[in-house]
């Protein structure tokens, strides 16, 4: 009997996937390249389950029922076009295939419209989860033509993660509008974890506090509705955790350099290229990049001087401070990677659902949270919401820890404690809010050396001034 679902890839996201659909009743046939992983996968996790292995393309797509459903789990770039190239051939009309890499949407713009116009059909999808999320429920972020998706929807809402409200996933929009979306997700993504590392450094680094108390704050904040998110567990958990060689908190032991695969910095190249201001998702791909610099960081910290970090206040109020300026700049970095979702589908006819969208991440992802909660409200009580800080939960959310945010970001500076993100969602939030913005100047100067025009407050029209006297 044929089977209903085909894998390609066997590395971790690609076996852990493949392992959540079986589990879900779907038989499958898997094909990896090198035939060593496909031999391990066999003999250990998929020992005993409705797996059909397969050691080459043309026997992968016949053990596949028609049409055939086949699942991408390759890396993003060059080897997901070279595997569709070879399947191509081999496959009959609409067969589907589904990437689900971190693949850059306009790829996946193109291989829609190859494979579309070949009478295939073809879905970007974005996965997110990591490792336990692939196997027991990942977020999942389909993109492509509507009716492909309905042809594959009753397998991802089974495997994906389910919430309160449903599983999580939908529909996403044409085109790489799926890509795009988990592009964004993992922008966030950045945000969040570059805003927990500068809460780190400051509770670390003004209060002194070591990893046991950093352990019970990071848990007491995962507590509250604010905060209660996968990103904070973690962090609480990484601070238990004792290197066995030293004795010392791991975290303390491993090298701070922060790699990163790319999906933030287009986050950042899209957002420049769309006119989008996110300048905490920027400030979280900047600080990875100077974090990257070690050995010139190095050299720098023995001649560049600053203030030695000193705190003479109420320490368990500071504490609460930094917990208020993270919800504070988060709520900012979310606004900022809404609003890039809403620009990019105005301008590429997505039709996105920004409310289905925060659903979605409710449970699986790396950014789940209790908070998205509030976000799908607030796009549910007004779809066209220009910006998340409009909404009446969020803005009096500011409005009531303002203080404390910029409290913590002055005392940053004055410790000379690095915090981009937190400093880029305070400026973010205060550039907002501003009617009046000093780009007037700007305005000026670009009329005076290369004659740009400006407009003007008091009438309507063009116009430009001989400056130089
Ligand atoms: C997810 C993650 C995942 C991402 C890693 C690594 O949603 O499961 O976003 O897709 O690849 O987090 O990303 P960086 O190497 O760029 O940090």
């Amino acid at each position: 009997m044929a089977q209903s679902f085909g894998v390609i890839g066997l590395a971790v996201m690609g076996e852990n996937i493949a392992l959540n659909i079986e589990r879900n009743g779907f038989p499958i046939a898997v094909y990896n390249r090198s035939r060593s992983k496909t031999d391990a996968f066999m003999k250990n996790r998929a020992g005993g389950k409705n797996v059909v292995p397969t050691f080459s393309l043309e026997e992968f797509v016949g053990a596949l029922e028609r049409p055939r459903r086949i699942l991408l789990m390759v890396q993003a770039g060059q080897p997901v076009d070279m595997v569709i190239d070879a399947l191509k051939p081999l496959l009959d009309p609409d067969d589907m295939i589904i990437d689900g890499g971190n693949s850059l949407y306009e790829d996946t713009e193109r291989r829609v419209k190859d494979l579309e116009g070949a009478g295939f059909n073809f879905i970007g999808m974005g996965v997110s989860g990591g490792e336990e999320g692939a196997l027991n429920g990942p977020s999942l972020m389909p993109g492509g033509s509507k009716a492909a998706y309905d042809a594959i929807e009753p397998i991802m809402t089974k495997i994906a993660a389910q919430v309160d409200d449903g599983p999580c996933v939908t529909y996403i929009g044409k085109g790489g509008s799926g890509h795009f979306v988990k592009m964004v997700h993992n922008g966030i993504e950045y945000g969040d974890m570059q805003l927990i590392a500068e809460a780190y450094d400051l509770l670390k680094n003004t209060l002194g506090l070591e990893h046991e108390a950093l352990h019970e704050i990071f848990t007491e904040w995962n507590k509250t509705e604010e905060l209660d998110s996968f990103l904070i567990e973690i962090t609480a958990d990484i601070f238990k955790k004792m290197d066995e060689e030293t004795g010392k908190a791991l975290v303390e032991m491993i090298v701070d350099k922060a790699g990163q695969k790319g999906t933030g910095r287009w986050t950042v190249m899209s957002a420049l290229e769309l006119g989008v201001s996110i300048p905490t998702i920027t400030a979280a791909v900047n600080a990875r990049i100077m974090s990257s610099i070690k050995a010139e960081r190095m050299i720098a910290a023995k001649d560049l001087t600053g203030p030695t970090a000193t705190f003479n206040g109420d320490k368990k109020a500071f504490i609460d401070k930094i917990r208020d300026a993270l919800y504070c700049s988060k709520i900012c970095s979310y606004a900022q990677g809404m609003d890039l979702l809403s620009k990019a589908s105005a301008l590429n006819g997505y039709d996105l659902d920004l409310g289905e969208t925060a659903r979605i991440w409710k449970g699986g992802c790396i950014i789940r949270a209790a908070f998205l909660n509030k976000i799908k409200q607030a796009y549910d009580d007004n779809a066209k919401l220009p910006n998340l800080l409009l909404a009446p939960e969020f803005k009096q959310s500011i409005l009531d820890r303002q203080d404390a945010w910029r409290d913590v970001i002055a005392t940053a500076a004055k410790n000379g404690i690095p915090v981009p993100a937190f400093s880029a969602s305070l400026d973010y939030f205060d550039s907002y809010r501003r009617e009046n913005l000093p780009q007037n100047l700007t305005q000026a100067q670009r009329d005076y050396f290369g004659a740009h025009t400006y407009q003007r407050l008091d009438k309507e029209g063009i116009f430009h001034t001989e400056w130089a006297e």
